[in-house]
């Protein structure tokens, strides 16, 4: 079932979006060679908390931690640890889902550590454009299925792999409801978009295949099964009469 959010509940929703981007923001300047993962979820967690929040992901189906911090060839849903230590070159997708007054917003980004090589940085740049000719799709009466076309049609000729096992959701109460939103072609029709609906948009591009694995022992970290690099950028969105309002603006 598809939730059609009312009034106080996009108002809610608004509130969650809003400190989920500032968090992205505060996070921002802590993406420096030498920090290791588990400092900006420390990061995270202590700057939700001092602001009465929680975080959706800990604890959200077993995961361990406050946000999913993926780098290089890891495509999302990465673990933060003491051990995974920023060096210049990375790029660095950092997560959050806080939970502001048992409403998520949901956002993520991309970030560079240092001096990214010229064909990551287009890596990332073509990534956070395709979110954007995504979400541009994005009015009543157009359906989900043409999200994914038009993001596909941008980044299948240049030779990028789309990721197909994971997708854009509903969000709201719940972390992660209908409809899914499919960032690749799917060929076949799928719901209708209506006014009041939230969902996100998050592609997740890759330099090689589009095919992942899942790390068999800790159940959670996707990787991408050639090795190359994978770029992801994520918006929570409201279906307007109009259009669409970005619920996690960065401003
Ligand atoms: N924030 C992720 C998404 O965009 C979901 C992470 S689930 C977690 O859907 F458990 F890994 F946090
Ligand atoms: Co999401
Ligand atoms: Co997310």
């Amino acid at each position: 079932m598809i939730y059609i959010k009312n009034k106080s509940e996009i108002e809610k929703m608004r509130k969650a979006g809003a400190f989920a981007a500032k968090l992205l923001n505060y996070l921002a300047p802590f993406v420096k060679a030498g920090v290791s993962t588990l400092e900006l979820n420390d990061i995270a967690e202590d700057y939700t908390k001092r602001h009465g929040h929680r975080s959706a992901p800990l604890g959200y189906k077993g995961f361990p931690k406050s946000i999913c911090s993926s780098i290089n060839q890891v495509v999302c849903h990465g673990i933060p640890k003491k051990e995974d230590i920023l060096k210049d070159g990375d790029i660095i997708n950092l997560d959050v889902s806080p939970v502001v007054d048992g409403y998520i917003g949901d956002t993520s980004r991309t970030f560079f550590v240092g001096t990214p090589a010229p064909e990551i940085r287009q890596l990332v740049e073509d990534t956070e454009r395709a979110m954007w000719i995504g979400i541009e799709q994005v009015k009543p009466g157009a359906r989900v299925d043409e999200i994914g076309n038009a993001i596909d049609d941008f980044l299948s000729p240049k030779g990028y792999g789309i990721v197909r096992d994971l997708m854009g959701h509903g969000v709201g109460r719940n972390f992660h409801e209908e409809p899914q939103i499919p960032h690749f072609r799917m060929g076949r029709k799928l719901a209708k978009i209506e006014a009041g609906m939230i969902f996100t948009v998050e592609p997740m591009v890759n330099q090689g295949t589009w095919e992942v694995n899942f790390d068999k022992l800790d159940k959670w970290t996707v990787r991408t099964k050639d090795g190359k690099w994978s770029a992801q950028f994520e918006h929570t969105v409201l279906v307007t009469e109009k259009g669409y309002e970005i619920l996690t603006k960065e401003d």
